[in-house]
């Protein structure tokens, strides 16, 4: 059996990603082959794609790190032919070892997780890791205390893939939720999704001092560098910033000011579990629960396998809205 895989090459140093030809024989071992149905755009597997970023950490390798489909044969008796399961959040998958941008692929059986019941395998891979990390920080707000009457709450790349399902869930919830976002043409997309106010990337704090207006009793930021910087001037006492990306830049320079004077609490989510070791956030994210996003559809839209390469080069070049989800023949 032939299928369609995009393979990432080291060439003399160059990154280099390519559509290609595949048998099974050509992927890595594992348990369970699953026939692809879905799989996600994330901002680490555009930078897989296009070979910005040495996410890859062997040549050659099938990037993307979330997928959904049929299972068509498994080794281990936990799954069966039909089964529809995703695999997701592993800390190997698209990264290490091939991943979903591939027709079929082939796991450990422990990556392995059911596509829950009353979903289906587009939306288990549109919210995907996205979704996930943002329950997470959700649930961390929640936890420190920052309920919704404690004041407004700041999600930085409002348009984002992550960032969308933060405003989504936490409007839901009913805070009062503040976008910021570098992309004009997009306010009516977020306010449609759930926020009651935006500001541009550089309207998060007044201006330049170290403490400036308090403003956030709470803030979700997937952007890290100068927007995180700001954020954290201008939070309220006892504020609580729950920071999972880096769209922006890897480097924070701020001072000690908002910490030592405003008690400020600056806290990183991580989202990297896989299927079967997600618990509360996972569960309160599917139907029923109260973190269910309510604008699946609107935030997640498919794109076919072969536009896969440009949609990446789009994304790095000038972000997208929200999350694209490959849709495999
Ligand atoms: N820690 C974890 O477990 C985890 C999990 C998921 C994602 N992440 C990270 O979270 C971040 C977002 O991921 P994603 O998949 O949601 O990406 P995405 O869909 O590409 O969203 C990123 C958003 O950030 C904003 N942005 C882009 N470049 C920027 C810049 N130079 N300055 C300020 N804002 C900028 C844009 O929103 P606006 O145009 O609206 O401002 C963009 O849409 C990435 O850094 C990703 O690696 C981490």
């Amino acid at each position: 059996m032939k299928f369609k895989a995009v393979r990432l090459y080291n060439e003399d140093g160059r990154r280099v990603s390519r559509m290609v030809e595949q048998s099974l024989d050509d992927l890595d071992p594992g348990d369970v082959v699953i026939q692809s149905k879905f799989a996600a755009v994330n901002y680490k597997d555009a930078r897989a794609v296009t070979g910005v970023d040495k996410v890859i950490t062997r040549y050659p390798c099938i990037p993307g790190v979330e997928v959904a489909g049929v299972v068509v044969e498994s080794k281990d008796p936990t799954f069966r032919a039909g089964d529809v399961v995703t695999v997701q959040g592993g800390r190997d998958f698209g990264m290490r070892r091939d991943g979903g941008y591939s027709e079929y692929v082939r796991v450990p059986a422990e990556w392995v997780g059911r596509v829950p019941e009353g979903t289906d395998p587009f939306e288990s891979v549109a919210m995907g890791l996205a979704a996930y990390t943002s329950a997470l920080a959700v649930e961390e707000l929640l936890n420190r205390g920052v309920t919704p009457d404690k004041g407004p709450v700041l999600v930085t790349g409002g348009t984002g893939g992550s960032s969308s399902f933060a405003i989504d869930m936490l409007a839901g919830l009913g805070y009062h939720v503040v976008a910021s976002t570098g992309k004009a043409a997009e306010h009516a997309y977020l306010r449609n999704i759930g926020a009651s106010e935006i500001v541009g990337r550089d309207g998060i704090a007044g201006g330049g001092k170290p403490l400036e207006d308090q403003r956030w009793a709470g803030a979700i930021d997937a952007v890290g560098g100068k927007p995180l910087d700001q954020l954290l001037r201008s939070m309220q006492q006892r504020g609580v910033v729950c920071a999972f990306g880096n769209a922006a830049s890897e480097t924070l320079n701020t001072s000690i000011y908002p910490f030592i004077l405003r008690g400020v609490t600056l806290t990183g989510i991580n989202g990297n579990h896989p299927v079967p070791e997600r618990g509360s956030a996972w569960t309160r994210m599917q139907p029923g629960g109260d973190l269910r996003p309510r604008h699946i559809r609107t935030i997640a839209y498919t794109i076919a396998f072969d536009d896969l390469k440009t949609h990446c080069d789009k994304l790095i070049a000038s972000g997208v809205r929200g999350r694209a989800v490959v849709k495999f023949a």
